[in-house]
């Protein structure tokens, strides 16, 4: 990977120990833990959000929250692992490609979760053959062979009304696809995070405030705030938006 210049991430005015100080160090504190041969088994999600917590308008409008160098961070992400996942929503919303166009780099497989197979198959995703597509659901609703559109339909384990996290990462692994990107949106990110599935999850705060539409991180209610997650973070300056790099493997 080339180094990015200081142009796309600034030293922030009085940087302190911990932040993005625009030297390769805190680039490749960044990237090199996410890069190919470095651990075997690695999750990390990621959702751009505004300040008050949001990721899209009540519509389900998401272009864009967070800033140009933030879209190219998550070209980044997708190039660096093997498969990105998304929950049916985003897909329903946004109809992505998943792809990656903003760097160099291969299409990681694209997965998407769907557990009842609410998705019908004109998305672009599920018939474009940019890249392998699995649309993952409830296993009784996976016939033997099935495809939407050009993707695979597999069937996965349900914990409760949903796709069990673990149950869809051992799905991946089992196809060799142990490097994993869930790119969104909050429910799904949220999902994996409640069941202790994310070794990191990347946060990038933009400076406006959509003022109601779909939360970013929801989990269940806590009685006191010693029960809050407090993972280890470093910040990186991406422009206008800071990117909390949050890690949950010790
Ligand atoms: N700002 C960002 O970073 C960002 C990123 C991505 C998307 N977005 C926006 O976020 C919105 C969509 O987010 P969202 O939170 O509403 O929905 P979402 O997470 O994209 O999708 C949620 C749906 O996906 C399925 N799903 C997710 N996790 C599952 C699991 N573990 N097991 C089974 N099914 C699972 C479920 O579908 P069923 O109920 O059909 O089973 C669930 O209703 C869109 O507006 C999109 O534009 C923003």
């Amino acid at each position: 990977m080339t180094r990015a210049g200081p142009d796309l991430f600034p030293a922030p005015p009085g940087a302190t120990a911990g932040d993005d100080d625009g030297t390769p160090g805190a680039l490749l504190d960044l990237y090199l833990p996410l890069c190919r041969d470095c651990p075997e088994r690695l999750v990390v999600a990621h959702l751009g959000q505004s300040l008050d917590g949001r990721i899209a308008a009540a519509n389900g409008a998401s272009r864009w929250v967070t800033g140009a160098l933030d879209v190219v961070h998550n070209h980044r992400m997708r190039a660096l692992f093997d498969a990105v996942v998304v929950g049916a929503g985003t897909v329903r919303h946004d109809d992505p490609q998943l792809t990656v166009r903003a760097v160099p780099g291969a299409n990681p497989v694209r997965v998407v979760l769907d557990t009842r197979r609410r998705l019908g198959p004109a998305y672009r995703l599920f018939n474009d053959g940019a890249a392998p597509t699995l649309l993952l659901c409830a296993a009784e609703l996976a016939g033997p062979g099935e495809r939407l559109g050009q993707a695979e339909v597999v069937g996965v384990a349900t914990a409760g009304r949903s796709l069990c996290p673990r149950a869809v990462l051992d799905t991946l692994a089992a196809r060799g696809l142990r490097r994993v990107f869930v790119e969104g949106g909050g429910l799904t990110v949220s999902r994996f995070l409640a069941a202790g599935c994310l070794d990191r999850l990347q946060i990038t705060i933009a400076p406006l405030i959509i003022g109601s539409g779909r939360p970013s991180i929801t989990l269940p209610e806590i009685e006191q705030l010693g029960a809050c997650l407090r993972p280890a973070v470093r910040r990186h300056v991406l422009g206008s938006d800071v990117l909390f790099d949050c890690r949950f493997d010790g």
